[in-house]
This record gives C-alpha cells, structure tokens and sequence, in this order.
C-alpha cells in the first residue's frame, strides 16, 4: 500500500472525509468579499472532487491555500483592468480559475488537452457563475494562428524552452507570457537565450510576487516582444509547420 492510500484510508478501508479547509485572514486581503464564497467552494471542490476524480494530489488538499489559490491569485497584480488572458495547461483551473475569481474584470480562456480535466473545470465554471471564462479542449498550439491575448499563463506546465514555442504564437503585439516558475527559472532563462533571441522576445524579467501574502512569494518570468511593432503572423506560421510535422509524425496523443 502506497503512503498516499495509508494516508486516505483508515484500516477498515472507508475513505476518510477530507479535514474543512479553514480560509487564511491572508485571502480576505486577495478576494473582495463578494468573490471570498466562491473561491471557498472552488477550494471545496479541489478538495473533494478535484482528489477524487485524481485532479490534484490527496496531499495538496490540506494545503491548497498556501501553495495553490493564494498563491495562484498574486498573478492579478500583473494583469491590467479588462485584459485577456489565456491559462495554457491549466489543469484543474490553476491559476486560471483563480484570476477568474479574483478580477472578474478579466476575460479568460482556460486551454486543457486532457477531457476529464476540461469536463471538471466546465462544471466550476458553471457551477460558481464565472461569466467571461471559456473552457477550450485542445492544446495551446492548435489556437495558434487564429487568436491572441493580452497575458499567457501557465503553471507547471514545460521549461521555458517549450513554453515559448506554445504561448509567444499566443501573445498579442503588446502582451506578455507569465509562467510560474520555481528555483529552476534562472537556469531555465539561461537554457532559453537562443529560443528568446529567434522568437524575438525582450529580456525575461523574473518577478517575485506576493510578498506578505504567501511564503515563498510566488516567482515569475514575465516575456514580451522585443518590438512590438515587429510582431507579426509568420511567427505563428513556423510553430503550426512544427506542430504539424510533429502530428504527421505520429505527435502526443490527447487521452482523456
Ligand atoms: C502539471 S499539469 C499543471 C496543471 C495546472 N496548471 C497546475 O498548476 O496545477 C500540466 C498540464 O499541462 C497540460 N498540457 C500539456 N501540454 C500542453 C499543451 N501543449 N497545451 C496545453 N496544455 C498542455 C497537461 O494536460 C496538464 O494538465
């Protein structure tokens, strides 16, 4: 038996209900009152479907604010008033879901390949009312091409080296790529020079965030393009040639 199942299930096999997650006095300075129920519950159902349906590790339930909602939600402070954002890879809604609930101001496009993670975060959506939030099946690279966003999110989900390919086709001319990072985001800067100078990026700023609201603050990189002026559509038409070698090849599959 896995430490994990010990952990979940007492001797005579019944499940254990998970312990009521009490909310941080830190999440009353990050939501606006009106928004606070709706992150609770967005925190219920991680907790409670999100572990059943093997969404999110029964580990990370105990410590979901610290380490994923708050920490998830100290992204607004990069996103200006009624921007587009578009959360690529963003599995259980994370950090999607939770700018959606932090800045309804904002319209969010969440992009998930896998259906069981897109059929949880369509139930969210509904359920907790999120008006401008589109829940899209597919990877990031089959919208490129046809749309763009003023900020591309994601959190664990590729080395800088691949998010690159997957969310600069995505940014507008004046927008920007945010990618939650941990320690590894200088050497994966580093790892990237190349990349960022071919795909003509500016200079990677690495931000930390959230100082005083989670510990460890919450660190970024945050890309735009070198010139704006000089962004234009061949830049999406190299990723969609390697996208689609990569199909013809045989490419990753989409599972459920
Ligand atoms: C480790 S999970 C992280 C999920 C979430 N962002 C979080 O922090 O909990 C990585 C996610 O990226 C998704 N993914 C992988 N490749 C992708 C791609 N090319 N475009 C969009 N999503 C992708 C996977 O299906 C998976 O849900």
């Amino acid at each position: 038996m896995s430490a994990v199942s010990r952990e979940t299930q007492p001797p005579d096999g019944a499940l254990t209900p998970p312990a009521p997650l009490s909310t941080p006095e830190t999440a009353r300075g990050v939501f606006a009152s009106d928004r606070l129920a709706l992150v609770e519950r967005y925190a219920e159902l991680l907790a409670t479907e999100g572990v059943v349906r093997g969404l999110i590790g029964p580990r990370e339930a105990p410590r979901l604010w610290d380490r994923h909602l708050l920490n998830s939600a100290v992204l607004a402070e990069l996103v200006t008033e009624g921007a587009t954002v578009c959360d690529i890879g963003t599995g259980a809604g994370l950090p999607g879901v939770v700018l959606a609930i932090a800045r309804p101001d904002l319209t969010i496009t969440l992009v998930e390949p896998l259906l069981r993670r897109t059929t949880f975060l369509s139930e969210v959506v509904n359920e907790l009312g999120l008006a401008g939030v589109d829940v899209v099946r597919g990877r990031a690279e089959d919208l490129h091409g046809s749309v763009t966003y003023d900020v591309v999110t994601s959190r664990a989900v590729a080395p800088l080296t691949r998010l690159l390919g997957w969310s600069m086709p995505l940014v507008s001319p004046h927008g920007s790529l945010v990618a939650m990072k941990g320690q590894s985001v200088i050497e994966e800067i580093t790892e990237a020079q190349h990349l960022l100078h071919s795909w003509r990026c500016g200079v990677p700023e690495v931000l930390e965030l959230g100082t005083g609201v989670v510990d460890p603050p919450t660190t970024v990189v945050r890309v735009a393009w070198a010139d704006p002026t000089q962004v234009d559509w061949p830049l999406a038409s190299v990723a969609r040639r390697r996208t689609s070698r990569r199909v013809r090849r045989g490419g990753e599959s989409r599972g459920a």
